[in-house]
């Protein structure tokens, strides 16, 4: 009886904990209506899709990437979906006057910021790393400075809004994957940087919450073009992933994993047992036929 108290009396404080814990708020659509948000790199990709939710939602969307053809359709579908209004912005995210200039467009048309969601990655490889530094120093600024020039530019608005910021992140931003190198050390920096800010506005007071989104393989065309053949995993709808990062990042929450499957488990194993993930990990790929060099 004793013994049985012990156990039974901690496991049921730790259900009661998760019941609790999973009966925050839940996500209505109705919570992007009216709201003034950017998504970058919303051209093509998980971006364009986030851009489609929005809409529907009946946000006010901000859209940027560097094609403006692409653009104008996203726009003109957005307006379609019935978005509160819709417009662009395009040019380099290698250039972070550029990404600053962005955030000054929404002040000069939304009249402030809801939401931020930074979404857009440069162009690297899918192969073992060749040692060019550059390609790194380039993605760097790509990937992670225009993030943190954005988010410096756009605090100000979001402090006002009680806004929240919404990064895009990746398995490859928790975890070593092979080749990627470049592009997985952006995503680390991320998680660094973010992370860092959170506990930061934690102790601030300050009202702008920080969602990390940690993605598994997603089926977009840049990603399905550049890892299908290698990877022996099948990618997850973009359409899905895109709401979920949308519902995240209304809900404030922490972090978002997509697929939870894909993500949320394995990283259970990160810190108990890292030779075993690392292990897993390399299961997932094709190494008998090596990308090419
Ligand atoms: N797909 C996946 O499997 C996967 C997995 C994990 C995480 N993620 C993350 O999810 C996010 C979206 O990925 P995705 O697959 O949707 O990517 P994508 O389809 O390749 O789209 C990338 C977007 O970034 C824009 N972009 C590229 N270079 C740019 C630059 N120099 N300046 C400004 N914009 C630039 C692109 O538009 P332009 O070319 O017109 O500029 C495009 O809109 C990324 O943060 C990625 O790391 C994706
Ligand atoms: C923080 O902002 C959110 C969303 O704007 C709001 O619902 C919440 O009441 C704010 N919290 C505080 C302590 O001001």
């Amino acid at each position: 009886m004793g013994r049985l108290q012990k156990i039974l009396i901690p496991f049921l404080g730790l259900v009661l904990a998760f019941c609790f814990y999973s009966a925050r708020e839940n996500f209505k659509p109705e919570m992007l209506k009216g709201k003034r948000v950017i998504v970058t790199g919303a051209s093509t990709g998980i971006g364009e899709q986030m851009a489609y939710h929005l809409a529907r939602m009946g946000a006010h969307v901000l859209v940027t990437a560097r094609t403006e053809a692409k653009l104008q359709k996203v726009v003109e579908r957005c307006r379609e979906l019935g978005a509160g209004s819709a417009q662009l912005v395009s040019g380099s995210m290698e250039d972070m006057v550029f990404a600053k200039r962005v955030v000054e467009a929404a002040e000069a048309e939304l009249g402030g910021l809801d939401m931020l969601i930074l979404n857009h990655v440069g162009k690297s490889y899918f192969s073992y790393f060749d040692g060019d530094v550059r390609h790194i120093q380039k993605l760097l600024d790509i990937n992670f400075l225009s993030y943190v020039a954005m988010t410096v530019s756009a605090l100000p608005m979001l402090k006002q809004s009680g806004g929240s910021i919404v990064v895009v992140s990746s398995m490859a931003g928790k975890v070593g994957f092979p080749f990627t190198v470049p592009y997985s050390a952006t995503k680390f920096a991320l998680d660094g940087f973010f992370s860092s800010l959170r506990q930061e506005f934690s102790i601030q007071n300050v009202n702008v919450s920080i969602t990390l989104c940690i993605l598994s393989f997603i089926d977009t065309e840049s990603a399905v073009r550049a890892a299908a053949d290698v990877l022996q995993m099948s990618p997850a709808p973009k359409e899905e992933c895109a709401l979920e990062i949308i519902k995240g990042g209304a809900l404030r929450q922490r972090e978002v994993y997509y697929k939870y499957a894909l993500t949320k488990i394995p990283l259970l194993l990160r810190d108990w047992a890292a030779e075993l993930l690392d292990y897993l990990v390399r299961q997932h790929y094709r190494v008998e036929r090596p990308p090419a060099a």
